[in-house]
């Protein structure tokens, strides 16, 4: 979703906005802007991509050393030149970049024309710059800090904002309000952003911005405080990421490097974890609250898209090996209809950002009702990882394309090591079986790298079903969440419309879509429910489907019933989705590629979600 960043030191800060809006692309965007101080403001902006910008700025030769820049994910007004950020002041002094949603823009809107001023945009954000200028120009004070807050204090809604004023060409203000923002700090200059991608290559000390909390940024300094004026000492963090992960590697596109990182990025959050010599699970981040977790009254799992898919399989692994009862929710819907959730229970929230808006306002809506909170996610140090009162990093390492894989994959094997250690604490996963999953897990990795050379004929079968209209995808058990994962993968970077179904289900509606059209990825684990399966692939059949078989080698009555057939290794069943999903994700990224789309930004969709 919308990103930001800023700069102010010695180097031409045109090149450092520009290049930190490259690597904001990934987050999703429409339009994109910067602003620089140059005694007055110079302001480039519109829709289209970073490039279009880049060359404007180029082509004006506009340099600067300090300025602000922002790309836009539309909310309020369309995708266009007058919409995109940075929005100015009447007097054109003040130039605003926003993340988030001004939810009583309409009346300060309203309010602010009274009193004689023009919008040009359809922005909530015009809304901020104008505020700020008619109480620092007319209102009680004239201290551009303090106008600044009051404007602040009369917003509703959620915010991660930068500000310069020509007025005061050595200063950038930022404050935050639920969505991200952090400072970098590096030898005499400093950097914003709304994550740390724009930052990493210039230092790795950051300081994160807490809701409520505001900074005034100068040229190698920086005073954090709250929107209420009081100074605050804030830790300053050591990133951990580095520039080469959030690069493509020589891959053409970010999806496909995340695709092919799995057997790395399972074993790296498999690690340190897995005891072999004892078959236990180490999960650091949860030693003080196992208790809770293993008596939980209730356990809910709360998430979106493909982190709720995780969450699906989660509630079938904690059910089969801890005996628990779990709830999957999504996370807008369980936050919004005032939820039975209490002390005792568990909420369990799963976000690769850790910065979904969703999933935040669940997660604080359950803490306010007294759940103990616990969190699986990717990104260290987001809002989710900081706001839980414990959890587990998926150590997936960062992911760029918009689409998630390797992330969903990590969330998985955290449920399945968080699963397994509850059941052997309840006592209901006998020991020679805990064993045995562990000793499987360790070997997942191998198994996720034979069927990623299987890449070639994935890419060839992809060939067949470009054109398709409409997939249907069919799970059972285990791997029905994986159907909902395929389907979803498949939509959003191929704009293909494909549904996922429990198999049985398909006979209760959808078996009317089914013709000699109709491609049909039946996703089979080789389970008690392997018989049943065969029953649906003959009723497609029988209806001209085409069936692309996800299988183990030796199930070869499916084997011989598909049209194609992608090829598992054996594993236990609870295991399989690691492994069923990687070939979904495989043909839906070779099937968008093929359809020329823009596989790591997808239309309309955004890496992280921050408005809810
Ligand atoms: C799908 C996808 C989205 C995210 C969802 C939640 O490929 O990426 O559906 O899974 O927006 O995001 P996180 O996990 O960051 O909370």
């Amino acid at each position: 979703m919308c990103g930001i960043v800023g700069y102010i030191g010695d180097k031409n800060a045109s090149d450092v906005l520009i290049k930190g809006l490259k690597r904001l692309e990934y987050r999703g965007y429409d339009s994109a802007g910067l602003a620089l101080i140059n005694g007055h403001l110079d302001i480039v902006k519109g829709k289209g991509k970073v490039l279009n910008l880049e060359k404007q700025v180029n082509s004006q030769k506009l340099t600067g050393k300090i300025g602000i820049g922002h790309t836009r994910w539309a909310t309020h007004g369309e995708p266009n030149d007058v919409n995109s950020h940075p929005h100015l002041s009447q007097s054109g002094k003040i130039a605003v970049v926003h993340n988030g949603i001004i939810e009583n823009y309409g009346a300060l809107k309203k309010k602010l024309i009274e009193q004689g001023r023009t919008f040009h945009s359809e922005t909530d954000t015009e809304i901020i710059a104008q505020l700020i200028e008619e109480i620092y120009e007319n209102g009680s004070t004239h201290e551009f800090e303090k106008a600044l807050q009051f404007a602040l204090k009369q917003i509703v809604g959620t915010y991660g904002i930068a500000v310069v004023n020509s007025d005061e060409p050595d200063k950038i203000y930022v404050a935050k309000k639920g969505s991200p923002l952090l400072l970098g700090i590096g030898e005499n200059e400093m950097f914003i952003a709304s994550d740390a991608s724009p930052i990493v290559e210039y230092t790795k000390k950051v300081i994160y911005l807490e809701d409520g909390e505001m900074a005034v940024v100068t040229k190698g300094n920086y005073e954090v405080k709250t929107i209420d004026d009081v100074t605050l000492t804030k830790e300053i963090h050591e990133l951990a990421l580095s520039l080469d992960a959030i690069e493509k590697a020589g891959y053409p596109h970010f999806m496909l490097k995340e695709i092919f990182e799995q057997p790395n990025s399972v074993a790296d959050c498999l690690r340190g974890r897995l005891r072999l010599d004892n078959h236990t699970i180490q999960l650091g981040g949860l030693v003080d609250v196992m208790d809770q977790l293993v008596n939980a009254k209730r356990l809910v799992i709360a998430a979106c898209g493909t982190s709720w898919h995780s969450g699906l399989v989660g509630e079938y692994l904690f059910e089969y090996l801890a005996k628990m009862p779990v709830e999957v929710e999504y996370a807008s819907e369980f936050r919004y209809r005032d939820p039975l959730i209490g002390e005792g229970d568990v909420l369990l929230v799963i976000s690769q950002s850790g910065e979904t808006a969703d999933t935040l306002a669940a997660m604080r809506e359950a803490k306010a009702k007294g759940a103990l909170v616990l969190g699986v996610c990717n990104v260290v140090g987001s809002t989710i990882a900081r706001e839980t009162d414990a959890g587990v990093y998926t150590h997936a390492g960062p992911e760029i394309g918009v689409a998630s894989t390797k992330a969903f994959t990590a969330q998985v094997v955290v449920l399945t090591m968080i699963a397994i250690a509850v059941g052997q604490q309840r006592g209901t996963l006998d020991d020679a079986y805990a064993a045995k999953l562990i000793e499987e897990l360790n070997r997942l990795p191998g198994k996720i790298k034979q069927i990623l050379e299987q890449n070639e004929s994935i890419k060839e079968m992809a060939k067949l079903f470009t054109y398709a209209p409409n997939f249907l995808y069919l799970g059972r058990t285990f791997n029905f969440p994986v159907a909902l994962e395929g389907a979803l993968k498949l939509k959003e970077i191929s704009y293909i419309h494909a549904e996922g179904y429990p198999a049985a289900e398909m006979k209760h509606g959808p078996i009317a879509l089914i013709d000699a059209m109709m491609p049909v990825v039946v996703v089979a684990a080789t389970d008690h429910t392997n018989d049943k399966m065969i029953s649906n692939i003959e009723e497609v059949k029988a209806r001209k489907g085409r069936i692309i078989a996800v299988t183990n080698e030796e199930n070869t009555e499916v084997k011989e019933l598909s049209e194609f057939f992608i090829s598992i290794p054996s594993t236990e069943d609870c295991l399989s989705p690691l492994l069923t999903v990687i070939p979904l994700q495989l043909l839906s990224y070779y099937i968008a590629v093929n359809r020329g789309c823009h596989v790591d930004q997808p239309r309309n969709l955004a890496k992280s979600v921050t408005v809810e």
